[in-house]
């Protein structure tokens, strides 16, 4: 949801936050823009679209500078509605959302003063301006004591050409040094390697960056001494490695992320406490959005068949609202890629606030939902850029996987799994050529029974998400209960099938499918299955332990969402109206 860069240094600002915008880009891109201090003046270069639409700023010249690039929320992608923004002296970029930017607008407006975008975060500058007595640090100050919501944000004065300040209260920030100067992104990806030190900036802090050094404050204006983080290098960087797309080379990457898999990550001593709590829970609430959400189904049917306890999997913008009873004895697991999705960590509060145990499995240590759970189950994934999830997913199941199994006290050869995912990965090669027939779809459906429903669900997800087509993930079995109408000859079907138990039915739905008109296209791990001609193409994946086999047979359904997004001429990175990080509610 937006991405905010500043550096100021001994180099010139414009390419070094061009290259960090671009890091960041997969928090959204319908729009960018940078601001540089020079000469005293502030000048700002944004435009609609991604940041290779601002190139041009390059060759902008000052020392001191900040950046956007843009998810919109209030106001449409425009080039007005764009980051940077100002009023008087002051120029911000703002991440999150100023839910009561239309008080502070009255307030601004009955001055006298005018507005040149529709955004919420234009009135952050008209305010610090208002609160303006010459300190730079304080006029900040008053002012984001007055917002409600969610904020990172960074802010140049013209007055203080040499100095960035920035805040944040629930929108992530992080800050670093290294011999050229001083950096802040929202994701330390885009800085991890090019400072020496990074450091996180918590809820209320503030930090001023100089050329020659950073200093913290908390929301007082008390200055105040911060530890550097401590990050992988490897895990925490973003690279293509010569792939054309982040998608699929982090599809690649899923047999050596679950070849890592254990809970080994988990942090120290809340550890221990935590495998007391999981081994003692009566109830499971699991909550999370979207593939996260997914990837908490499939545990359920993990956690319930081989420890027999009950689990509820919630999506967590509803669970905030449903009031969830939550007995005593609960332990609420929030499940997100990010750690920074703002409804799971809604969720995450409630449940906290009544009295659940929190474990939070996530990919990103140093997140904001990291420093409320009681404890943090790394996926270790390494950074995941393409806005839909792939490997992560795999590295969630893999971790629940190993809790569910904690509990009941069995075993599974990771390394095998890890083995049988990069046959997978081979064989799904094959869904390419079936994409001819999904580009002028009219729908496509997903079906599956038991654990292979939770992966039809996932399979729909990723194809609406980076190809545009409607879709939707269907229990097999229900599709007759009505759904069944809207299936004919322009409605691909994807069926998936790797439990036995389950075969016939499944193929029952294939059948009844198909004597619609339907072209019926089988992922299944059953070999009888695969050769019976049932469906119109099928293609056979390895079988694992029936019950983890989403971890499988998700691979070719990530395959033909990537292969049909790109024959339908989409970018798979960066579909559109997505962002990778959804930290507004
Ligand atoms: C998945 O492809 C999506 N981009 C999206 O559903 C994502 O899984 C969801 O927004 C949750 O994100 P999180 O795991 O970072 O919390």
């Amino acid at each position: 949801m937006c991405g905010i860069v500043g550096y100021t240094g001994s180099r010139r600002a414009a390419p070094v936050l061009l290259e960090l915008l671009k890091k960041l880009e997969y928090r959204g891109y319908d729009s960018a823009g940078i601001a540089v201090c020079y000469k005293e003046q502030i000048e700002i270069f944004k435009r609609k679209g991604k940041v290779e639409n601002i190139a041009l700023a390059e060759k902008m010249q000052g020392s001191t500078g900040i950046g956007h690039t843009r998810w919109a929320t209030h106001g449409a992608p425009s080039e007005k509605n764009a980051h940077p923004h100002s009023f008087g002296k002051f120029t911000i970029v703002h991440n999150g959302i100023i839910e009561n930017n239309k008080v502070l607008k009255e307030e601004c407006l009955l001055r006298g003063e005018t507005f040149l975008s529709e955004t919420d975060s234009e009135v952050i500058a008209h305010m610090i301006a208002f609160y303006d007595e010459g300190d730079f640090l304080l006029a900040v100050q008053k002012a984001v004591s007055r917002l409600e919501g969610s904020y990172a944000i960074a802010v140049l004065s013209s007055e203080y050409p040499d100095q960035i300040v920035c805040a944040r209260i629930g929108s992530p920030l992080v800050v670093g040094r290294n011999e050229n100067g001083s950096l802040l992104a929202s994701d330390l990806v885009a800085i991890s390697s090019e400072v020496d030190k990074a450091y996180l900036l918590k809820d209320g802090d503030f930090a001023v960056l100089g050329k020659n050094g950073i200093a913290f404050y908390d929301e007082k204006l008390k200055s105040i001494e911060k530890s550097p983080m401590q990050y992988d290098t490897v895990l925490s960087n973003a690279d293509k490695k010569g792939y054309m797309y982040f998608m699929k080379k982090e599809m690649e990457e899923i047999p050596s992320v679950l070849s890592n898999a254990n809970l080994e990550c988990a942090n120290g001593l809340s550890y221990k406490q935590f495998c007391k709590v999981l081994c003692q829970a009566e109830y499971i609430h699991i909550v999370a959005c979207g593939t996260a959400y997914h990837s908490g189904l499939c545990a359920k049917y993990a956690f319930e068949s081989l420890c027999r306890v009950p689990v509820e999997v919630c999506i967590a913008s509803e669970y905030r609202y449903n009031n969830p009873i939550i007995r005593p004895n609960t332990l609420v697991i929030a499940i997100s890629q990010s750690g920074e999705t703002a409804d799971t960590l809604a969720a995450s509060k409630l449940a906290k606030d009544r009295g659940a145990y929190l474990a939070a499995v996530t990919n990103v240590p140093y997140s904001s939902l990291t420093r409320i759970a009681d404890c943090v189950l790394e996926t270790k994934a390494g950074a995941e850029v393409a806005v839909a999830a792939t490997k992560s997913f795999n590295a969630q199941l893999a971790v629940l996987y190993l809790l569910a199994l904690f509990r009941a006290k069995g075993e599974a050869d990771f390394s095998e799994i890890a083995r049988l995912a990069k046959e997978t990965l081979k064989v799904s090669e094959e869904v390419r050529g079936w994409t001819h027939y999904f580009l002028n779809a009219k729908s496509v459906y997903f079906i599956g029974r038991g654990v292979d429903y939770c992966a039809a669900l996932e399979g729909s997800l990723k194809l609406k998400e980076i190809s545009y087509l409607p879709s939707e993930g269907y229990a097999a079995g229900e599709l007759k209960h009505g759904t069944l109408a809207l299936v004919d000859e322009k409605t691909p079907v994807v069926a998936i099938l790797t439990q036995h138990e389950l075969a016939e039915k499944t193929m029952n739905a294939v059948h009844e499918t198909r004597s619609r008109g339907a072209r019926v296209f089988l992922i299944t791990s059953l070999p009888e299955a695969a050769k019976s001609g049932e469906a119109t193409a099928s293609i056979l994946i390895p079988a694992c332990r029936e019950i983890f086999s989403p971890i499988l047979s998700v691979i070719p359904l990530q395959a033909l969402a990537f292969y049909t997004s790109l024959a339908r001429g989409n970018d798979p990175d960066k579909p559109r109206h997505l962002a990778k990080s959804v930290t507004v509610e």
